[in-house]
């Protein structure tokens, strides 16, 4: 695991940005996991500037992200697919074909996580898989307490977090209750992570999910396991960490 402190939110987007344009370049038919959520969209941004400005091309990737609402159709605002939409794919040259999000509206949700596993593999697995993490230390939707072996499944949203999007909803009712999520498991397999975390209130999260015990009850601390995991962090975020850390990936090679 290679930790990175940044100063702030500006240069912890434009590192991360500069790890994904590095191994598109050397991989134009990457398998790039991504992540909803506001802390990667200043990643997000960057490899769109990259795309517009010195031609860093997507057009033989294939992405799948992470996890996205039961229930919500992909025109609805607050979905997952929408956000992708507007945030990144409409900004740069991906194939819609080779796009992937979990299809919220899937009649047989069972078959359908079954289906995105099975379509993870075809790919080759995932090249580099973004993460965001919670401020309990989830990753995707797998809330603390989730099997760290779990695969892609439906999870029920925790009252927590039904709490914290309902401003983005009309009423209490269409406050989603179920997601579909990549597992812990599924997560793990990714070739290389690449976690982003912003903010005094990712502090104890980051804390934990790098220098605590590896627990479920802190699904992000299985990074602790993966043999080329990046944190990319923010001074604030990265507050509460007790050992020294880098300040830029460019100068280490993993072996
Ligand atoms: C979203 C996702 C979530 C977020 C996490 C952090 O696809 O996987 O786990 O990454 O909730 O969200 P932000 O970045 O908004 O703090």
């Amino acid at each position: 695991m290679l930790v990175i402190v940044k100063n702030n939110y500006d240069s912890l987007s434009l590192e991360a940005a500069k790890v994904v344009a590095d191994r598109l370049k050397k991989k134009p038919n990457l398998v790039l996991g991504l992540a909803t959520g506001s802390t990667p969209l200043g990643l997000y941004k960057e490899l769109i500037r990259m795309h517009k400005y010195e031609g860093l091309d997507f057009s033989k990737v294939t992405t799948f992200n992470l996890d996205e609402y039961v229930s919500l159709p992909p025109s609805h605002d607050q979905s997952y697919h929408y956000f992708m939409q507007n945030n990144f794919f409409d900004n740069i040259n991906v194939d819609p074909r080779y796009i992937h999000v979990p299809q919220g509206m899937a009649k047989d949700v069972t078959q359908f996580c079954d289906w995105y596993e099975e379509r993870i593999k075809s790919f080759g697995g995932i090249d580099v898989q973004v993460l965001g993490i919670g401020a309990n230390g989830h990753i995707a939707f797998n809330e603390p307490g989730s099997s760290l072996g779990s695969r892609t499944r439906i999870k029920t949203l925790t009252s927590t977090t039904r709490e914290a999007n309902r401003r983005f909803f009309k009423n209490d009712e269409t406050v989603p209750k179920y997601a579909i999520t990549m597992g812990v498991g599924t997560i793990m397999n990714a070739k290389e992570l690449l976690l982003v975390a912003s903010g005094n209130d990712k502090a104890d999260a980051i804390k934990s999910a790098v220098e605590g015990p590896l627990t479920a009850m802190c699904p992000a601390s299985i990074i602790q396991m993966h043999k080329e995991a990046f944190v990319i962090v923010d001074k604030e975020a990265g507050s509460k960490l007790e050992g020294t850390y880098v300040d830029t990936w460019e100068t280490i090679i993993f072996d």
